[in-house]
């Protein structure tokens, strides 16, 4: 079928930090408009970056084949490889006039009708800069931090919190046998819900994550009373973005090493050690979590996201972000999500429920 809908033309980009099977997200989108709406599509490498430099190659469905189950990111270049920096993209509105006008020379040149932006927190921000440059966006939330405002997950999320989980599971018998402490430090960048899920599905005791800032001394409390009842090991799982009750007042901005490492789980670790007398160990899992293949979960996701966004170009409900709600996929405004940070909520069910099994968050129950 020819499309006779709002788009004939699109191009697609993927921007900022990859994801465990990020291909299998373009192959969705590009299948679902190839198949069904016979649109074209043109792929700029190197997000963003890659539109206003008129970087692209037209995409065939061939393409996109086998490209769901295996890991891989991406065939189209994001914008994370060392030609075009995450830096690169155009986060601040304010430099950006010169770059959005080239942007929009390239969307001319390629007579577009559309783009979809995948990506994450600061791509969204991009996106919606650019829609408000005049041009159709269409956006997909991408990440594992899970961040984004509008939408209860977002994709590559599952996968992560897959990898995380498996890889803290794999902890318990070493704490058990050696009676130690073993910190695992999970990504999230500013949020904890990557450190929520994977630490709840790997049954931690301990979960630090930025929206319960801990305190030392309650953590300490929540060990000692382990010792007290004859558990001397422990399992700890800190959000690279954790916080103390201190810094949190303070709106600490976590320092990074030059290798990107927060380096919070050994700072962390020593703190435990020092106060608790226990052995302790420290695990960093960094970009483990953003690798190989995706989940059955995102896989999923990656066809419902694709197949929805290729209704989207067809009707023209541009200036949106693709999005689930519930069990039901959604379409968000761009201009209500971008800048708009998705925290774990102080109420949210699965703080409770792990309280209620005794997970310890740092601080006393609110
Ligand atoms: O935004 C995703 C993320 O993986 C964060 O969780 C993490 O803080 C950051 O990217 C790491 O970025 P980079 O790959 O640039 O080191």
């Amino acid at each position: 079928m020819k499309s006779h809908g709002a788009t004939r033309t699109f191009g697609l980009l993927t921007s900022g930090g990859d994801c465990p099977g990020l291909d299998a997200l373009i192959r969705g989108v590009a299948d679902a408009a190839t198949t069904r709406y016979n649109m074209n599509i043109i792929g700029f490498a190197g997000g963003f970056r890659g539109l206003i430099d008129g970087d692209a190659h037209t995409l065939k469905s061939e393409n996109f084949s086998g490209m769901l189950i295996p890991g891989g990111s991406t065939r189209i270049g994001d914008s994370t490889g060392a030609a075009a920096p995450r830096s690169a993209a155009l986060h601040d509105a304010a430099v950006g006039v010169a770059e959005a006008e080239a942007a929009i020379d390239s969307y001319r040149r390629f007579q577009l009708d559309c783009i979809v932006a995948i990506g994450g927190y600061d791509a969204l921000k991009t996106a919606y800069h650019l829609s408000r440059h005049g041009l159709n966006v269409i956006a997909i939330p991408k990440t594992i931090n899970n961040n984004i405002w509008c939408t209860d997950i977002t994709y590559g999320f599952h996968s992560a919190v897959e990898i995380a989980c498996e890889a803290i599971g794999r902890l318990h018998s070493t704490a058990r046998s050696h009676n130690r402490i073993m910190v695992t430090e999970v990504m999230g960048h500013t949020t904890g819900w990557l450190a929520l899920y994977a630490g709840l599905a790997a049954d931690a005791d301990v979960i630090l994550m930025p929206e319960t800032p801990y305190r030392i001394e309650h953590l300490h409390e929540h060990l000692k009373q382990r010792a007290e009842r004859g558990i001397h090991h422990s399992i700890v799982v800190v959000a690279e973005g954790a916080l103390s009750e201190a810094q949190g007042r303070e709106r600490f901005s976590p320092g990074r090493s030059k290798y990107h490492q927060s380096n919070l789980g050994y700072h962390i670790a020593e703190q435990l050690e020092s106060v608790t007398g226990i052995e302790t160990r420290v695990t960093v899992l960094g970009h483990q979590q953003r690798g190989g293949a995706p989940s059955a979960y995102d896989r999923i996701l990656a066809t419902r996201f694709g197949a929805g966004v290729a209704d989207m170009l067809h009707e023209g409900a541009f200036g949106r972000m693709a999005a689930l709600k519930g069990n039901d996929t959604a379409r968000c405004r761009l201009a209500e999500v971008a800048g708009m940070l998705r925290k774990v909520p102080p109420q949210h069910d699965l703080l409770t429920a792990a309280r209620a099994v005794g997970t310890c968050f740092g601080t006393p129950p609110a």
